[in-house]
């Protein structure tokens, strides 16, 4: 049965079809019932998309899942924080006419139309900053919708803890769930990571993780806009926002890190700084950090990033092996012999993540990375975390931390956790003023 028949009439929510599903007899009702807790899509049926967070990757997902082969699909509901954001994502899937179904009483400027999105689709992609992300998945699980979310996921102790719940609960739902982390959907990487555990290199002992590029952009104050509404715009330059970059950016070569070491960081110990941030364009976050991780049985992962011109660009990962060293897509032994390079196919990575999320929604094959999307990203903070106090950091203590930078229910009148000083200035943050602060609870040591 098409999965519109659930819905008497367009518009109308899930809740209110299963609601008026008694109307369509028992074996229907019981149909749609199940569909919703098992979150399956029956091969033919249309999955209704809805997209939160509009900006250039959010467009990007947005076309991608509206061009999964095969796959009967219609962008139906679409939020931004911004009109323009909205408009500028419509105009991008122009040319795809026939799959979206998104007239103006779909679409939701603002900082709570994630809400209403979730009220007209099957599945949803999560695009916004990542600091909102944890809130919107959990949203999401609970209203019972299949999830592609960005990468990083959270940006801090509570948000981490929401992810992991809400993935718990993706589970029991049956619901599917991808982590844009698009390197594990990358074959130059999966069969790297298949020679390893074929044991080729042998143990792996260490690596060095890399993110060492320029600068970002920069999105100036515009007249007569609320100091919320700057930093919402700004993200990228505000921690309660992105998470600084070790979790915005470098999240993808420390995720590799606990992938192929198939494990978690213990402790974290670091140092960064801010030398380099434009003058006159103010930011909170740092921009360069340098982390030893040290993982279970004694392996370490040297990790590096950093934003700013000039010097050698590094964007990579490496691995030490008991008998090889590893460079994603060729092994060599310590003479220079190369014992495996990979030689493709290698398809578009974040095509592929859309890909196999509609083939494990139609199949009801297990699929759910906000696991590893979550313990990913809170290694990233981990980092964070030891480079902002200059103190080593234990990941399970730090996953306990009342530590939430988020406003509860944020409105562009909120007062933002940091504000600007006298100067304009955001303050960088400083291992001799660090504190681990919660929206709710005065800040502690
Ligand atoms: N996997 C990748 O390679 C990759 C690449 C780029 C970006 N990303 C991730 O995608 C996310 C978005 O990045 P981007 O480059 O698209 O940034 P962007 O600024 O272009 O887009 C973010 C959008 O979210 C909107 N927004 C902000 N708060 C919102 C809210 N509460 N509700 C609804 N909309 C809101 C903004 O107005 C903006 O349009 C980030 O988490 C980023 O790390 C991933």
């Amino acid at each position: 049965m098409p999965l519109q028949h659930a819905s008497p009439a367009p518009g109308l929510s899930r809740r209110d079809a299963l609601k008026t599903a008694g109307g369509l007899g028992a074996s229907a009702a019981v149909f749609a019932a199940t569909r919703a807790v098992h979150g399956q899509t029956p091969s033919n049926d249309v999955i209704k998309v809805g997209l939160i967070g509009a900006g250039g990757r959010g467009t990007g997902a947005l076309q991608q899942t509206l061009s999964v082969p095969g796959s009967n699909v219609k962008l139906t509901a679409i939020a931004d924080a911004f009109e323009d954001r909205i408009n500028g994502a419509l105009k991008a899937v122009e040319g795809m006419k026939d799959k979206v179904e998104c007239p103006p009483e779909r679409r939701f400027q603002g900082l709570d139309g994630y809400k209403q999105v979730l009220d007209h689709c099957d599945l949803v992609i999560l695009a916004t900053p990542p600091g909102f992300r944890p809130y919107h998945f959990e949203a999401a699980i609970k209203a019972g919708k299949h999830v592609f979310m960005e990468k990083p996921v959270c940006v801090d102790s509570f948000g981490a803890r929401l992810c992991l719940e809400a993935a718990k609960l993706a589970d029991e739902k049956k619901l599917k769930v991808v982590v844009g982390l698009q390197r594990r959907y990358d074959n130059k990487y999966r069969e790297t990571v298949a020679r390893i555990r074929e044991g080729l290199a042998g143990d792996i002992i260490g690596g060095q993780v890399y993110w060492n590029g320029d600068g970002i952009w920069y999105r100036g104050r515009q007249p007569n806009t609320t100091e919320m509404q700057f930093q919402v715009h700004n993200w990228y330059h505000f921690n309660w926002l992105c998470g600084d970059h070790i979790c915005e950016q470098h999240v993808h070569n420390i995720d590799v890190a606990n992938w192929i070491l198939d494990r978690l960081p213990e402790t974290a110990y670091g140092v960064g700084g801010r030398q380099n941030r434009v003058p006159n364009q103010p930011s909170e976050i740092y921009d360069h950090h340098a982390v030893n991780f040290t993982y279970p049985g004694g392996m370490r992962i040297a990790s590096q990033c950093k934003q700013f011109p000039g010097g050698d660009g590094r964007v990579n990962e490496e691995f030490q092996g008991t008998k090889a060293y590893v460079r994603i897509g060729e092994i060599t032994d310590y003479s220079g012999k190369v014992l495996w390079k990979f030689s493709g196919p290698n398809p578009n990575a974040y095509q592929v993540e859309h890909d196999e999320l509609h083939d494990a929604i139609r199949n009801d094959k297990p699929l759910n990375n906000a696991y590893y999307g979550t313990t990913s990203s809170f290694s990233a903070v981990l980092g964070r975390l030891a480079t902002y106090s200059g103190k080593q950091w234990d990941f399970k203590k730090a996953m306990e931390l009342d530590y939430r930078l988020m406003p509860v229910d944020p409105t562009w009148d909120t007062v933002p956790p940091v504000t600007p000083d006298a100067d304009g200035n955001y303050p960088p943050p400083m291992p001799s003023r660090f504190k681990i602060v919660s929206v709710a609870k005065p800040a502690v040591s």
